[in-house]
């Protein structure tokens, strides 16, 4: 029997902790028999002292295990998952969903539905007539098996210690613990049912990590969890300076969604919707190399069975599969309001979380989880850094249910600041981190 008082010294001495060790603790925590005090000072001897690979991986798993655990083993083929890391606006998973798919990687995901300035990959599904987004696990692992894709909601009792952790954490300064945070995160995809994982992690102003350094001290920690139980995981540094793509908000994101399927989205979504994608087709078995990979998504953009498989996923979970030719017949705002510039110069910043305020404030996210979200309203950006403007310019277009726009016309016009001096475009894709 251990003791968690020697458990909490070993830690605050630097020691490394057992399998057994660990374990103890993360179920002791669970199920009550560890009180907070002894939790909260052994989180903070690992914020301070830090965790090996081998550690985080027992953590990894022991919060797995103190939970339910998805079965996807009747679903034929590798099970890939993607994760972002604190990013504003998941419009990739909703393009990677079937664009991965449809390149014969099956893709079996639960989403959360979460908070922040336009809902979650759920919600935006959502914004499809009919949509829906509960299946029993039986239809779940049927319409993979069948379509090679499903997206539903997070059912289940998943990574509860994680759960209990994640509120002590966040009372007790312990949050931003780089083991904290990866072990975090993978016990969700591991529970989720992944057998291999594609990490995007954000960084920049307004992201999670805010430096390059600690975005890459994250992925590298992941990607050795990854290693240490057994699920091949890559991670890519992404830079979050500026929004991915032009439009904020849940049917707008379909439609930028649809268009970037097809091949015609904007430039910087469709390039790390590739880079990402084809990272989850060499880890799927798919592709040999990048090189191919990139190659394969590039031919189901061209030839249409992305955005066809699209239309199937959307009919098979209830919705109107008319939308992936006719945009039109997602939800539209009633009012679409052009911003202007105050001033010519160069657009020099833009951060993707201040203007997502400007659309959650026309309803287009929600603050706590009882919410309701209006599918239509949101933002239109319609410049990004480096770009020049004229006064008076059409910077981005706000649309709206409600004639009340001005705070969100005054958080874009303050936001996307304009100077004289001309700024360079953020550089999208940093570095690649494999574990090999
Ligand atoms: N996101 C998570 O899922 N877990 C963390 O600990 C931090 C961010
Ligand atoms: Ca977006």
């Amino acid at each position: 029997m251990f003791r968690m008082v020697d458990i909490i010294e070993k830690k605050r001495n630097g020691g490394q902790l057992t399998e057994q060790e660990i374990t103890f603790f993360v179920n002791g925590y669970t199920n009550g028999t560890i009180p907070d005090y002894q939790a909260s000072a052994f989180l903070m001897a690992v914020y301070f002292k830090g965790m090996t690979a081998e550690e985080q991986g027992h953590l990894t798993m022991a919060m797995v295990k103190s939970g339910d655990e998805i079965d996807l083993s009747a679903i034929r083929g590798i099970k890939v998952d993607k994760h972002s890391t604190g990013g504003v606006g998941d419009t990739t998973t909703l393009i990677l969903a079937p664009l991965v798919a449809a390149c014969g990687v099956p893709v079996a995901k639960m989403s959360g539905r979460g908070l922040g300035h336009t809902g979650g990959t759920l919600d935006k599904l959502e914004s499809i007539g009919g949509f829906h987004v509960e299946l029993t696990e039986e239809q779940f692992i049927n319409q993979v098996n069948e379509l090679k894709v499903a997206v539903i909601g997070q059912s289940g009792n998943l990574t509860p210690a994680d759960k209990s952790l994640y509120a002590l954490r966040d009372v007790t300064a312990t949050v931003d613990s780089i083991p904290l945070i990866a072990s975090s995160i993978m016990s969700k995809k591991i529970a989720a049912g992944a057998d291999a994982i594609v990490l995007d992690v954000k960084t920049g102003e307004g992201a999670f990590m805010k430096t390059v350094e600690d975005a890459k001290a994250l992925a590298e920690s992941m990607v050795a969890i990854g290693r240490q139980v057994g699920r091949n995981t890559m991670a890519v540094i992404s830079n979050m300076s500026q929004p991915l793509g032009f439009a904020i908000g849940n049917a707008l994101e379909v439609k930028e969604a649809i268009e970037t399927l097809k091949g015609e989205g904007p430039e910087d979504l469709t390039e790390l919707c590739l880079v990402l994608g084809s990272k989850m087709l060499v880890v799927g078995g798919k592709a040999e190399t990048i090189e191919e990979a990139r190659g394969q998504l590039t031919a189901v953009m061209k030839d249409g069975s992305a955005l066809k498989l699209f239309g199937e996923l959307i009919k098979a979970q209830g919705g109107n599969e008319a939308v992936i030719h006719d945009p039109s017949k997602l939800p539209t705002a009633t009012y679409q309001i052009e911003v202007p510039a105050l001033q010519s110069g160069f657009i020099t910043k833009m951060e993707a979380d201040d203007l997502g305020v400007a659309a959650a404030i026309l309803g287009a996210g929600r603050a706590t989880k009882d919410d309701q979200i209006d599918p239509a309203v949101g933002i239109m950006l319609k410049k990004k850094i480096g770009d020049t403007v004229e006064k008076g310019e059409t910077i981005a277009i706000i649309h709206s249910n409600s004639k009340e726009i001005e705070k969100s016309l005054q958080l874009l016009q303050e936001h996307i600041r304009i100077e004289n001096d001309y700024v360079a475009p953020p550089s999208l894709i940093g570095d690649v981190i494999t574990g090999d």
